[in-house]
């Protein structure tokens, strides 16, 4: 692929690749090029205590970002996700930039899976710091396409590989200490886990900004965006305010745009960033989104959901 040894060659010289995951599209520098990853943070404009996640193309790799005394409950989620989506956080190196880690003593890790990603992550031959490609705040891009419309010409070169498979960002595991808990919750999900371990983990979220994610409003449309269900939509619609109504049920309203969603959870993630993105463009006054279900399968969009509501 002609495209990918320029993207190879750019990261070299420290410039900025954005790229496609089975996640979401990463905007990616050389992590071991203290310039090229502050670059990602002014292009994002994201603030600087943020952590980034260094992307691998193999667990071989592992050693050289993170202390030397990975767990054996780690190792068996490596084993039996990666490449796929979710990140690992464990303690770091000693030698490992503060810019990465904003400020922490832990860094994350994630091989991801996707065919051009791996190329790219190969061919290059080290560690990728790649957080989503969009502005701060803003809702993640799934196509090569919003990466453009996010971040224009800011960015070196995009390298296209389609619509993301999964569509929301990784699951995030805290394995840096024996309590295993999750801090962004993902497509890989609780029992998933529970399951290669044998246990159960923490659900709850640690507060801090030590996930951007976890963050009240982020992930967000700039259009309102508000969560109703069924029946609180049907009192709520109003003749002079513009809106779209985004919903698993089907409904017949009149008057407003309606989009019916998916019921499989997965399916749903896969089209939510793609089709908030569309109507956030159409200039709504506000869009209305249905409220998911209470069920754990949904527990990374219920999460997404509410943070594109603030
Ligand atoms: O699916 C994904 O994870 C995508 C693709 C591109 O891999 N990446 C992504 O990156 O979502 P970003 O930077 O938008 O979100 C990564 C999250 C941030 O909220 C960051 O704070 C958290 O990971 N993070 C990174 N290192 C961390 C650390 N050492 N401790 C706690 N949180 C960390
Ligand atoms: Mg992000």
């Amino acid at each position: 692929m002609k495209n990918l040894s320029k993207a190879v060659e750019i990261l070299r010289a420290g410039g900025l690749v954005a790229f496609p995951t089975e996640t979401v599209y990463g905007l990616g520098a050389d992590a071991k090029n203290p310039a090229a990853v502050a670059k990602i943070f002014s292009v994002k404009g994201r603030p600087a205590d943020h952590p980034v996640i260094v992307h691998l193309a193999a667990f071989s790799e592992l050693s050289e970002w993170v202390v030397d005394d990975i767990s054996f409950d780690a190792k068996k989620l490596a084993a039996a996700f990666w490449p796929g989506p979710l990140t690992l956080i464990f303690k770091k190196n000693p030698g490992i930039s503060a810019l990465l880690t904003g400020g922490q003593d832990t860094i994350g890790i994630r091989i991801p899976h996707h065919p051009v990603a791996l190329e790219l992550l190969r061919e290059f031959g080290g560690g990728l710091a790649a957080p989503s490609a969009n502005r701060f705040g803003h809702i993640s891009p799934t196509t090569a396409a919003a990466v453009y419309e996010e971040l224009g010409d800011s960015v070196d070169l995009i390298l296209e590989g389609g619509q993301c498979e999964v569509g929301l960002e990784s699951t995030i595991l805290d394995v840096s200490s024996d309590v295993i808990s999750i801090l962004r919750p993902g497509m890989i999900g609780a029992k998933q886990i529970e399951k290669i371990l044998g246990k159960n983990i923490s659900l709850k979220q640690k507060k801090s900004p030590r996930v951007s994610g976890s963050l009240e409003s982020h992930y967000a449309p700039r259009t309102k965006t508000i969560l109703l269900s069924a029946d609180e939509i049907k009192n709520y619609l109003s003749r002079e305010k513009k809106l779209v109504v985004i919903a698993i049920s089907e409904m017949k309203l009149s008057d407003v745009e309606y989009f019916q969603m998916s019921s499989s959870p997965e399916k749903y993630a896969h089209d939510l960033y793609f089709i908030l993105r569309e109507f956030d463009k159409k200039n709504f006054d506000e869009i209305i989104i249905e409220k998911v279900p209470d069920f754990v399968e949904w527990d990374a969009v219920r999460d997404r959901l509410q943070r594109a509501a603030g």
